[in-house]
């Protein structure tokens, strides 16, 4: 064996020793900390380490996550980026305008994204063309939950119509019970006024007050019956509501101490997590009015520059979400249903299917729209300044007038 020979082995046998394979690492902020969220993030984490990977939790508690946007905003600030965040619609692109984000186009590309994506949510992963997030589910906002035994025991059906609902309420509250679970946080105010604003002004009205902020729409007659039907359900939640968790309010309508609770589908991720069972235990059902409200979570990686382990922790996190097995089982824990197209539903429950239903449906006819309340349709600017009106009024005595002038007011300010 000549001396050249004898290097290239040992040099073959030090590859093999320390083979130059990146560990794969992530730092994940997210705001998956009630029990339905915590049991569904875990799946993911789970998947990560059996794979190899080593994960550092970043949770921020805080319904709707404006506190976790906050943590971003200053870990960015002070150059120290969480690598994979968990972060959704115009944010996204808000985020990749200050040139922090990281391409994932190759994952995408392998994992064939483009084919079991629905075209409208693939659009929202994208930058200039690019992938630049990865897409965990799609939720339902406008939904109203309900405790089935206080509805049977009452002889209340699912209201069909505010009216109806309005009606139900009274009962309740002639009986005593609290009709509605409420928790006075700014996002869940919004988020009862955006299926309000859905419901009585149909989809249309909708697409034009909350997506193309449309000035007649936000000072119309409809915007005023709005607020006064959010002033009528102010009558229907108890004195507790303010600052309260919504998680809190949902296990209100589990223990009994109220009738409803109109929330997004985490809420189912509540009942289930808790052992509960749709259909036995609590309803589900759209709240009134025709259409679908969306709110996609998603992960976006911010730059990591050339650190290897970090950029291998980002394309397998990329390559789990959207895989097919993750999308079931974090669904199924979620409350929401997968973003794929080609996942079947079969162990999924009758309120996922008939989300997945509606979905379908009114995809076709326009009445698929983002929810405004958990950052679908539009910036932070003017989603904010839209909240704080819808906030202001809910708590306090301003005429439904005088908050639909102040809700043009912002809006042209923010624009
Ligand atoms: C939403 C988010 C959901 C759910 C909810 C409550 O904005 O998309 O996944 O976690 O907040 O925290």
């Amino acid at each position: 064996m000549t001396i050249k020979h004898v290097i290239a082995a040992s040099s073959a046998m030090a590859l093999l020793a320390f083979p130059a394979v990146a560990e794969p690492t992530a730092e994940v902020l997210h705001w998956w900390t009630s029990g339905g969220e915590a049991k569904s993030v875990a799946v993911l984490q789970e998947q990560f380490k059996e794979r190899g990977g080593v994960w550092t939790d970043m949770p921020v508690a805080g319904g709707g996550g404006d506190a976790a946007m906050t943590a971003l905003r200053a870990r960015v600030l002070s150059g120290n980026p969480p690598t994979a965040v968990q972060l959704k619609g115009p944010a996204i692109q808000e985020w990749y305008e200050e040139g922090v984000l990281a391409d994932i186009s190759d994952v995408a590309e392998e994992q064939h994204w483009g084919d079991v994506l629905p075209a409208q949510i693939a659009e929202h992963m994208k930058c200039d063309g690019h992938w630049c997030a990865a897409p965990v589910n799609v939720h339902r906002v406008n939904w109203i939950w309900g405790n089935k035994k206080i509805l049977d025991d009452n002889g209340i059906a699912m209201p069909t119509t505010w009216e109806e609902f309005n009606a139900a309420a009274e009962k309740l509250k002639a009986a005593g019970i609290t009709p509605l679970a409420h928790g006075g946080q700014a996002w869940q105010d919004a988020t009862v006024f955006e299926t309000v604003v859905l419901g009585m002004g149909g989809p249309e009205f909708y697409q034009k007050a909350l997506v193309d902020l449309d000035m007649d729409a936000l000072g119309s007659d409809t915007m005023i019956k709005v607020f006064d039907e959010m002033r009528v359900l102010r009558g229907f939640v108890d004195e507790n509501y303010p600052g309260r968790d919504w998680n809190l309010a949902t296990a209100m309508v589990m223990n009994g101490e109220a009738a409803f609770q109109i929330m997004g589908d985490w809420a189912k991720g509540e009942f289930l997590a808790a052992g509960k069972k749709p259909g036995v235990d609590f309803t589900c059902a759209a709240t009134p009015g025709h259409g679908f409200l969306y709110n996609v979570d998603s992960f976006a990686m911010f730059d990591v520059g050339d650190d290897a382990d970090k950029v291998a922790g980002q394309k397998l996190l990329a390559e789990l979400i959207v895989a097919p097995s993750f999308q079931e089982t974090f669904n199924l824990n979620k409350g929401s249903i997968p973003v794929r197209t080609d996942v079947s539903l079969d162990k999924f429950d009758d309120c996922a299917k008939l989300s997945s239903k509606d979905m379908n449906a009114d995809a076709k006819d326009g009445s698929l729209l983002p929810s405004y309340a958990h950052g679908m349709a539009l910036r932070g600017e003017p989603a904010g300044a839209i909240t704080d009106v819808v906030t202001a009024h809910f708590n306090s005595d301003m005429t439904s007038e005088e908050a639909v002038k102040q809700l043009q007011d912002a809006v042209a300010n923010a624009m």
